[in-house]
């Protein structure tokens, strides 16, 4: 079996671009991480791809007339890497039906909220306006539905007396790095495929809320 070709898309800080590397760093026969791509010329994700001597990427949609002619040039271009893994770290753009039908099934995301609660932005603020007791992520196939595709796994945090959502937002942060790392080697290792119920793992469908990380383990 050859090593999957993962591409990663961004438009910030790229930390879990950086956990994604630091995991298939010493699995080259496996899985490596073959293009960045960045919406932001200022990413600081484009660094760390530059330290791991990934190539990058940047894409701006104000040199395309519409969405769709910006999703068909990264889609052009992204597929040069010939992906069996197109992976979304942290970019902020809304995808057209086009872009995610393209990667169907090979397209994850990993979104800071316990989905199907909170899509969409600022959700550690909402969770705390909310009065929630817990928070936390998850990563989920990209389907045409805004941060409305299968659960794959999450992981959850309390909320404490005293958060403020950058609090919250660090521990989430922290999260992430395990789980994102954790369902993209499931994906390479071939043990996680988008069924037609749902997500896939083991050849047993996960339950809605996708495979709950045990936090108390290291
Ligand atoms: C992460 O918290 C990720 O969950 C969120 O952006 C951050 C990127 O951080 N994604 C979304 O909100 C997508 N709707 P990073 O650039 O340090 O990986």
């Amino acid at each position: 079996m050859s090593a999957k070709s993962i591409v990663v898309l961004i438009s910030g800080s790229g930390s879990n671009l950086q956990a994604l590397l630091d995991h298939f760093a010493d699995q080259p026969d496996v899985a490596r991480i073959s293009a960045v791509f960045s919406n932001k010329a200022d990413a600081y994700g484009l660094e760390r791809a530059a330290k791991a001597g990934v190539p990058s990427h940047v894409l701006s949609h104000r040199d395309h007339a519409d969405r769709l002619s910006f999703d068909q040039a990264m889609m052009a271009q992204i597929d040069q890497y010939q992906p069996d893994l197109v992976i979304l770290a942290g970019f902020m753009r809304i995808l057209t039906p086009e872009f995610t039908r393209h990667y169907a099934g090979r397209l994850l995301n990993i979104h800071p909220s316990l989905l199907p609660k909170y899509k969409g932005l600022d959700t550690h603020q909402r969770a705390l306006a909310a009065g929630d007791s817990e928070h936390g992520c998850s990563v989920h196939f990209v389907t045409e539905e805004l941060d409305g595709g299968p659960v794959i796994i999450q992981a959850r945090t309390d909320i404490r007396p005293g958060d403020s959502a950058d609090s919250l937002a660090h521990r989430v942060h922290q999260l992430e790095h395990r789980i994102y790392p954790l369902a993209t080697q499931w994906f390479v290792d071939e043990r996680l495929q988008l069924g037609a119920q749902g997500a896939v793992l083991d050849n047993r469908l996960l339950p809605s809320t996708g495979h709950q990380l045990d936090v108390s383990s290291p």
